[in-house]
């Protein structure tokens, strides 16, 4: 647990952050919704806000007035628990409130919050939820990355979004297959710092004998399967997999453009030609899994991967794992409706582990769940193998 003092630094650090991550981008770019999943930018900077608003200043802070009556319904995600909500594909339809009103709504909000943490003892209960707005403020700036490319990256005029932002970490060491010994396990976070819910209770696991790969999957791997004829193959695809790259047409990973013959990529820097030797990203699960088929070999779950992840390197791409996002054996749902933050998801996803190039620093860790839908991609994702 953060002393109140290391917790005020956290609390700063995260709200300046999100702002900078936004200050690269011209208002109109605040304000569409191009797909459900993509929450317009001008809505991440809301809804952050109104979470410490609604589980902290309105549960703690007893001489607290609203900012306005209406943020809770226009910023509220998914918490049923709380009320009623703009439903999510209308998040791009709302020109008002503007993005200038947002960022008043922002300042106001991170006032009255350092009032309460500059002048109040805070009890466990107080501090611990500042913490989780602290971390969910995080999860929402890799996703206002995320859905700023996709914004960009779906204009046909592929605006860079910052030159500087270099997504693409290559990986210069050879591919070698880590051995791990068959026996019982610790699984799950298991100390006194921060982590969610899911991550607990810790516990143990019965692993088989596998061999992992130090190194992601790359472009130029990738290639080799697309070039094979991979995405043509039914046999290398799950059912609703086939399904879903038939109906929607997929045949490379997301960002990939062909031009004159020529492999090219959309990133945060613009659109540049494919890096071959570039993990692979911003494919699915689905895609991921076809890959592992055709090579003869499989995605680790997420308790190999937990325990081979000192022996590589991680956090460049969110990895698939062959897990169903399930609660672990003890798990405990928190009362009331933080309660609806994690346990309610833990259907038909799956469980990616590791972290990205747009995960905040401190975010993750080794026992970290992070999890999506089989068909998504647009995250940063990424994947692994494991040779057994
Ligand atoms: C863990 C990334 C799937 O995007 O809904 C944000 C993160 N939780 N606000 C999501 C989250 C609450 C979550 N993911
Ligand atoms: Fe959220």
């Amino acid at each position: 647990m953060l002393s109140q003092e290391d917790l005020i630094q956290l609390f700063k650090k995260t709200r300046a952050d999100t702002e900078k991550i936004c200050s690269f981008l011209e208002t109109e770019d605040y304000v569409v919704q191009p797909i459900e999943d993509v929450s317009p930018p001008k809505w991440h900077l809301g809804h952050t806000t109104w979470f410490f608003e609604e589980f902290v200043l309105k549960q703690y802070s007893p001489s607290h007035k609203l900012f306005d009556e209406n943020t809770a319904y226009v910023f509220n995600s998914y918490y049923e628990s709380v009320g009623d909500k703009v439903i999510r594909t209308n998040r791009g339809n709302l020109s008002r409130p503007t993005v200038a009103w947002i960022y008043e709504f922002r300042k106001y909000i991170t006032q009255a919050m350092l009032e309460l943490l500059n002048n109040r003892k805070l009890d466990e209960e107080a501090l611990g939820v500042i913490e989780i707005g602290c971390h969910h403020e995080k999860q929402h700036q890799e996703l206002l990355y995320t859905d700023i490319k996709y914004i960009l990256g779906n204009n046909p005029l592929f605006p860079v979004y910052n030159k500087q932002f270099n997504e693409n970490l290559i990986q210069k060491y050879h591919r070698e297959w880590i051995e791990i010994e068959e026996g019982v396990y610790k699984i799950g976070h298991d100390s006194s710092s921060f982590c969610y819910d899911n991550e607990l209770a810790a516990h143990k696991t019965y692993l088989h004998k596998y061999k992992i790969s130090n190194k992601l999957v790359t472009n130029a791997e990738f290639l080799e399967f697309m070039k094979d004829g991979g995405y043509q193959d039914v046999l290398l695809w799950h059912a609703e997999a086939w399904e879903w790259i038939q109906e929607h047409d997929i045949n490379s990973p997301f960002y990939w453009h062909k031009i004159d013959g020529e492999w090219h990529q959309y990133t945060l820097q613009g659109l540049g030609k494919l890096n071959p030797e570039a993990p692979v990203t911003h494919i699915s699960y689905f895609e991921a899994f076809a890959y592992a088929q055709w090579k003869g070999m499989r995605l680790p779950t997420e308790e190999e991967w937990e325990v081979a992840q000192d022996n590589f390197e991680w956090g460049s791409r969110w990895e698939w794992t062959e897990s169903a996002y399930s609660p672990y054996p003890g798990y405990e749902k928190p009362e009331g409706a933080l309660g609806e933050y994690n346990g309610k998801f833990m259907v038909n996803q799956k469980v990616l582990r590791g972290g990205s190039v747009a995960t905040s620093s401190d975010h993750t860790r080794h026992t970290y769940r992070n999890f999506f839908h089989p068909h998504q991609r647009w995250q940063f994702t990424g994947f692994r193998l494991v040779n057994t």
